[in-house]
């Protein structure tokens, strides 16, 4: 299959879901590393990055080990969304996103994120604007429509299509649906038939083979994956158990605590990390315990040295 959208290998098409809160760099490098073949960033105030707020910039890190990546924007002022994405654009980085399936409050309230699937007209002219102040590709997260009354995927990927998109990423859920109830398979096979750009399909992938599974289903171009792929980056590979051992888990943690040290200042990101060492032990017997332990940390060099004493424990045994 030949894909105008280059980022997105054949091979492995499984890719990493922007997360806020969680696929900061050092989780795509970690992501990248167990096979995810496109990650994207947490999304990004297109009125804060034009404004130059610290918080916004520090979203922006990125290095050439975790390319090709991908770094969302989220905004409702097509004016506003397009100087953002002349910024992003300077980045080396493969690709910009559009958030138009995000169901928070304060996002939607504004007419951000899944709002844009109730307002087209504005849509289009949020993906125009970004397309045009981009020499990078664009790509469009959207959901399958507002609520179950108005499913509209099909018709908004082929507006964002017609405004230069190149690729779609289908949260098959409406926005009334949050993040739960059973995933709209039909809503993404029907956006697949009413474009020609590649089409990823995201929701409630629990398992590489679930992934493998879906994508010879519904034929779409990648499977993009989110809350399983947290404290389980090893979702991306087909050739790890996929319940794999505590040593495995535990060594799969270290590389994250290190990744992090590098790459982020640990300690102001102490809960960030706790929350992504507690989702190691998710199902595992040792869990609640190790849990506990980690909750208790008051500290960065507390939580390494809990981690690191339970590596040498296991990898002992
Ligand atoms: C903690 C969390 C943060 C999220 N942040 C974003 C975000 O910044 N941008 C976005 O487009 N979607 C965001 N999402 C939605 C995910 O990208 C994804 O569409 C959703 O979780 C469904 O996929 P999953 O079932 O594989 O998790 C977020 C989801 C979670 C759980």
């Amino acid at each position: 299959m030949i894909f105008p959208f280059r980022a997105i290998p054949t091979k492995n098409p499984f890719i990493l879901a922007p997360m806020a809160g969680c696929t900061d760099l050092p989780f795509r490098l970690l992501c990248k590393e167990h096979g995810a073949c496109l990650c994207y960033s947490e999304m990004i105030d297109c009125h804060g990055l034009v404004a130059q707020e610290e918080e916004c910039l520090g979203l922006l890190r990125t290095t050439v080990a975790e390319q090709p990546v991908a770094m969302q924007l989220y905004g409702c002022d097509p004016g506003m969304m397009g100087e953002a994405a002349a910024i992003l654009a300077g980045l080396p980085i493969a690709c910009i996103d559009i958030n138009m399936g995000c169901p928070m409050e304060k996002i939607v309230q504004k007419g951000s994120g899944a709002a844009l699937m109730k307002n087209p007209r504005l849509a289009e002219k949020i993906i125009a604007s970004v397309c045009n102040n981009s020499p990078k590709p664009v790509t469009v997260k959207i959901r399958s429509g507002w609520n179950q009354h108005t499913i509209n995927a099909p018709e908004i990927a082929k507006i964002a299509e017609g405004a230069g998109a190149q690729a779609i990423a289908i949260h098959a859920r409406t926005w009334s649906d949050g993040f739960t109830g059973p995933i709209d398979h039909r809503a993404i096979l029907q956006t697949m038939e009413n474009v020609s750009i590649p089409v990823f399909a995201n929701g409630d992938i629990t398992s590489h083979e679930q992934g493998v599974a879906l994508l010879k289903k519904l034929g779409c171009a990648g499977v993009m994956i989110g809350r399983a792929a947290l404290g389980a980056p090893w979702i991306f590979s087909g050739a790890v158990n996929q319940h794999p051992s505590m040593a495995y888990r535990v060594k799969a943690l270290l590389r994250h605590l290190e990744l992090a040290e590098t790459y982020l200042a640990p300690e102001p990101n102490l809960s960030k990390i706790r929350n992504h060492a507690w989702k190691y032990f998710r199902g595992t017997t040792n869990g609640p315990a190790i849990r506990k332990q980690i909750d208790a940390a008051t500290s960065y060099p507390e939580l390494r040295t809990f981690i690191h004493n339970l590596a040498e424990r296991v990898f002992r045994q």
